[in-house]
């Protein structure tokens, strides 16, 4: 199985997992996160709507990706600011970039970790979906952990960044010369340190740094995890 079929048969099990045990159902306020793995999880979530087995959701998204996957659905999208959403969710589902056993994990690969992690720590449920390269023992040494800043922060939150030991490096766009800009107009420093950090610690004192928005430690709420194995099945944590 290649990894990318292996994030359609993670998302299809979560999504078809989350219906059948009416955690996602007609009418809910669901988030809708962003990635390869999120994309077909709301294609599945846009399969059960068609064929009736829910219906009437409403819709938040963590970026223009997820909007556009909504438009080409019929799937309503909602602001978290409008009254009917009214800033909390039921249930919101998304990818990541590592997950470690105590489902702690990075996500922003793709530098929309802002809006997934306003929407996710404002919902109900949070929901993972990954394949197995995802899985990790220990977080901070190999995949870079993003943190957005505002452009005029950039110098000093690197040189906070640096006492901690991290090693921040400016996020460069692919065919544009220049900063990633996120869709908050932000820039993004990732980060690695030599050795495994101590997560919901480093997410607190990141966030206190002056200019920065928001950095892609998540460990504040524990997620329903759905991660595929080395042996293509997939391993569901913290799910009753
Ligand atoms: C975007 C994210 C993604 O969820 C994360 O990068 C995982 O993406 P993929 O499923 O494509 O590997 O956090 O900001």
């Amino acid at each position: 199985m290649t990894q990318s079929e292996q994030k359609v048969m993670v998302a299809n099990t979560a999504i078809d997992t989350l219906i059948e045990k009416g955690l996602i159902f007609s009418g809910m306020k669901i988030g809708l996160g962003t990635g390869s793995t999120a994309m077909p999880a709301i294609t599945r979530l846009a399969e059960h709507l068609k064929k009736g087995s829910i219906k009437d959701v409403k819709a938040v998204v963590t970026s223009f990706q997820a909007q556009n996957a909504c438009l080409e659905y019929g799937i309503p999208v909602y602001s978290m600011n409008h009254p009917e959403i009214n800033g909390e969710l039921d249930l919101t589902f998304d990818g990541a970039d590592e997950v470690d056993p105590d489902c702690n994990l990075i996500k922003g690969g793709g530098a929309a970790h802002v809006r997934e992690k306003l929407v996710e720590y404002n919902s109900k449920i949070f929901v993972v979906v990954a394949d197995s390269t995802k899985r990790v023992d220990t977080i901070g040494t190999k995949f870079p952990v993003p943190v957005e800043v505002i452009p005029e922060a950039r110098a000093s939150v690197t040189r906070a960044l640096e006492a901690t030991g991290a090693k921040p490096v400016l996020r460069e766009g692919v065919r544009k010369c220049g900063p990633v800009i996120t869709d908050n107009n932000n820039w993004i420093l990732d980060c690695t340190w030599e050795k495994p950090i101590d997560v919901p610690a480093m997410e607190d004192k990141i966030n206190s740094f002056t200019g920065v928005v928001e950095v892609g430690l998540f460990s504040k709420k524990k997620p329903i995890v759905f991660l595929g194995t080395d042996d293509g099945k997939v391993e569901i944590r913290n799910l009753d």
